[in-house]
């Protein structure tokens, strides 16, 4: 399981020597705090998890614990607890903080598909423990259940959104494959991708508390959060392929000649690279070019750019009540932008 600190990812940050813990609204990160106010809600939330996969289809549990069991850091559940907490949702909060990893649960059985990985959390992706249709059915049967779950827990406006989300995420991947292999891609169309595959679902975890009240400048502030928070983490992943060290397979997007941010700003500083990258002639001879793209500052600064997403995502709380949930949404969007898993 992945649910404290350690094993998190977060928080490469140490709290400069001086600060004290718990200022209010505080801008350095303090991740392990962030995830400690909610711990209780996601060791509930994972016996809810198991109990959501279970069915007398042993295939289909079989699948979900496979990834379930590998690790996964639990973004989303924390994201839905912080900001159902943040706004003071009375409801089932373990089965509302169910719905979004079981909707990232299908998305990456069907992703890993997609995009022929080998890795997922540290061993081998579902597809390749058991065969790709019992795996993408499974993804169907978590999208599926997530739906449900919203119904029975959130009500209209959270199923209505989380039904939006879903059907961005298609498309956001859809646009990647269309995407993949664009060596003159756009930083605008970038930016289209990731907001739908990721910042879409990122964003109502961290508003299905509100959504659920109704109260419309919470969503709004929420809502906003969310996508920002979203397109941060994304750049954050993309970076990992060029950095490695997630449980998932190192160059696999250039490999792919995949065009994330990192590489977009190396094309951008050094155009000599993307000929290279067009004429390489396989998947080792891309990989050779990674480590020139590293050097280019490319990457870098594709954090700092993520890092800068990220703190603008969370002026976006101000409007909400101060309180240690809004202070913990704080400390995980900044640290967000800056993860090591
Ligand atoms: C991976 O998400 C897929 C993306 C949208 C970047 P996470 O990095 O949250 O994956 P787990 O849940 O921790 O494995
Ligand atoms: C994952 O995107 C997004 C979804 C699952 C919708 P990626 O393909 O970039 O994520 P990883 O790197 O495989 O986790
Ligand atoms: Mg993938
Ligand atoms: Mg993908």
């Amino acid at each position: 399981m992945a649910l404290g600190p350690a094993d998190a990812g977060f928080g490469r940050r140490e709290r400069p020597a001086g600060l004290a813990a718990g200022a209010p609204l505080s801008r350095v990160p303090d991740p392990a705090r962030a995830l400690g106010l909610v711990a209780e809600d996601l060791l509930a939330c994972e016996t809810a998890l198991r109990q959501l996969t279970h069915t007398d289809v042993a295939a289909i549990p079989a699948v979900a614990r496979h990834l379930m069991d590998g690790g996964g850091k639990r973004l989303r559940p924390a994201l839905t607890a912080l900001g159902a907490r943040a706004v003071g949702w009375k409801g089932d909060l373990p089965k509302l903080m169910a719905v979004g990893e079981l909707i990232h649960l299908g998305s990456l059985l069907h992703d890993d598909v997609v995009d022929d990985a080998d890795l997922r959390r540290g061993r081998a992706a579902a597809h390749r423990a058991f065969a790709p249709a019992v795996t993408v059915l499974s993804g169907d049967f978590c999208l599926a259940r997530a739906v449900w779950l919203a119904a029975e827990h959130g009500g209209h406006a959270v199923v209505t959104e989380l039904a939006r989300a879903v059907t961005e995420m298609a498309e956001g991947e859809v646009l990647q494959l269309a995407a993949t292999g664009d060596l003159n891609l756009a930083r605008a169309a970038y930016y289209d991708v990731i907001d739908r595959k990721s910042g879409a679902l990122i964003a109502w975890c961290c508003a299905a508390g509100a959504l659920g009240l109704g109260s419309r400048d919470a969503i709004g502030a929420l809502l906003r959060y969310g996508r920002g928070v979203g397109r941060a983490f994304q750049i954050a992943d993309d970076v990992l392929d060029y950095v490695g060290g997630a449980g998932k397979d190192q160059w696999a997007d250039l490999k792919e000649r995949k065009v994330t941010l990192p590489l977009l700003l190396a094309f951008e500083q050094d155009p000599s690279l993307r000929e290279r990258v067009r004429n390489a002639s396989d998947g080792d001879a891309l990989t050779r070019i990674g480590p020139d793209i590293v050097a280019s500052g490319a990457v870098a600064r594709a954090s700092a750019a993520a890092a800068d997403f990220a703190n603008e995502a969370i002026s976006a709380l101000d409007t909400l009540p101060a309180s240690p949930y809004r202070q913990a949404l704080v400390d995980l969007g900044a640290a967000l932008a800056d993860r090591a898993a």
